[in-house]
């Protein structure tokens, strides 16, 4: 606007100056106003928005979710604590991931769960025999492999084809069905796909909902009666101005449908609530002219992996642009100590003096996320505004942090094998 980035209504470099870099900066209103687009765009249907916590668990962001109305799709039991001391309630959590552990399974079916989305039939008797011990009944769904490959911008991304580790294929689902209906402690409540991520068309939706609709229709004929279609998230975002997934559109072309099937809608929207709305915030340490031209910053591949983990593209810019600089194709790398350690590659920048500020876009989700303590660094700050009112939502890590569960041991009350809910 006037040469200085602003983030809500507060100037990016007041932010850096205040809680330090990097620094991870998310615009609250940003992410409501997309949790109302969504629930505009479902709102012909009986729905749940299960936001999927794994792309950015913030309990500040959580509470405001859940203030929303919105529940939860989880991986973990870590995200289950998170959801739920953030107060989503469980009858509105989904739960999803190929290697449930005992405990987390004692831990979601004591806390009530909406359902698990089963992946294996290992799985499913392993809920069930579970479920028998407490005397409770598991509510699922399978998560069915359509073997619909979706175009993703990276292989990893990919999850609804028959190479991938998820779900159950297709020609399987109904026989886990049959399965369970002929155990007490076991309740089929739905049916559950999801076929990948950053998708911009809605045509492979479109085509994994009829696989899945025709597999309602079959159980139905054979007295297993389902509520609810779980449609997954993977609603992609724009991260280079190229397209987005219009959500409006693909909701017009599932809602009658499910509808018309009787069943009720769940979506499990991450990216595309909170990946717009962060920007992550790192200042210049040095400029190294060797060859390339290096731009290198305080923040990494341990604070954002998704540069060298998927090939992800997030735009660079200056903070400050109000004094003019010479563009040159840059690496913007960071200070750990591996060649995959870079920001952004053979990028056109305005090539930056050591101490300015610049911000990587559209961090909300999987940034903080999936950060890590690799080569000891500490994971970063993170703040939340909301218009010109600023709080930290996490405080940086110290260096008693990192040691922290390694030392004075003895008797420390945890049982060896870990923390038991
Ligand atoms: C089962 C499931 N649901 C929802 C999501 C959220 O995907 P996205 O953040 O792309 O919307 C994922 C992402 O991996 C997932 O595995």
């Amino acid at each position: 606007m006037d040469g200085e980035l602003r983030c809500g209504g507060v100037r990016a470099a007041d932010l850096a100056e205040r809680f330090g870099t990097p620094l991870y900066v998310y615009d609250i209103r940003r992410i409501e106003d997309r949790i109302q687009a969504f629930q505009k765009a479902f709102a012909g249907i009986d729905h749940l928005l299960a936001y999927s916590v794994k792309a950015n668990g913030n309990l500040s962001i959580l509470r405001r979710l859940a203030a929303l109305g919105c529940g939860a799709d989880i991986t973990s039991a870590g995200e289950l604590y998170r959801a739920r001391k953030a107060g989503i309630p469980a009858e509105h959590i989904v739960f999803a991931g190929v290697g449930k552990t005992e405990p987390e399974m004692v831990y979601a079916l004591r806390e009530g769960i909406y359902a698990f989305n089963v992946e294996s039939a290992g799985e499913l008797e392993r809920l069930d025999a579970v479920a028998s011990r407490l005397g409770l009944r598991a509510r699922f769904a399978v998560r069915v492999n359509p073997d619909v490959l979706s175009p993703t911008p990276h292989e990893y991304t990919a999850t609804g084809h028959a190479a991938t580790k998820f779900g159950v294929p297709l020609e399987d689902a109904a026989e886990l069905y049959r399965w369970a209906a002929r155990r007490r402690n076991l309740e089929a409540r739905g049916v559950d796909v999801h076929i990948g991520s950053q998708i911009v068309d809605p045509e492979p939706y479109l085509t994994a909902l009829e696989a899945v609709l025709r597999l309602v229709s079959v159980l139905r004929t054979e007295g297993v009666p389902l509520s609810y279609l779980d449609l997954g998230g993977g609603y992609g975002i724009s991260y280079d101005a190229g397209p987005e997934l219009n959500v409006e559109a693909l909701a017009q072309a599932v809602v009658p449908r499910v509808r018309e099937a009787g069943l009720s809608l769940v979506v499990e929207p991450g990216r595309s609530v909170v990946g717009d709305a962060g920007i992550l915030l790192t200042r210049v340490e040095y400029v190294k002219r060797a060859g390339k031209t290096f731009v290198i910053v305080d923040g990494g591949m341990s604070d954002l992996i998704r540069p060298s983990h998927y090939g992800g593209y997030h735009a660079v810019e200056r903070v400050d642009t109000r004094i003019p600089r010479r563009t040159e194709a840059v690496d913007v790398v960071g200070p750990l100590c591996e060649t995959g350690d870079f920001l952004a590659r053979d990028r056109p920048l305005d090539v930056p003096e050591a101490g300015e500020l610049l911000a990587v876009r559209t961090v909300g989700a999987y940034g903080f996320s999936m950060a890590s303590n690799y080569n000891a660094r500490r994971r970063p700050a993170e703040c939340m505004v909301d218009g010109d009112r600023v709080t930290l939502v996490r405080r940086r890590e110290t260096l008693d942090d990192l040691v922290r569960g390694e030392e004075n041991l003895d008797g420390a009350g945890v049982s060896e094998a870990g923390e038991d809910r």
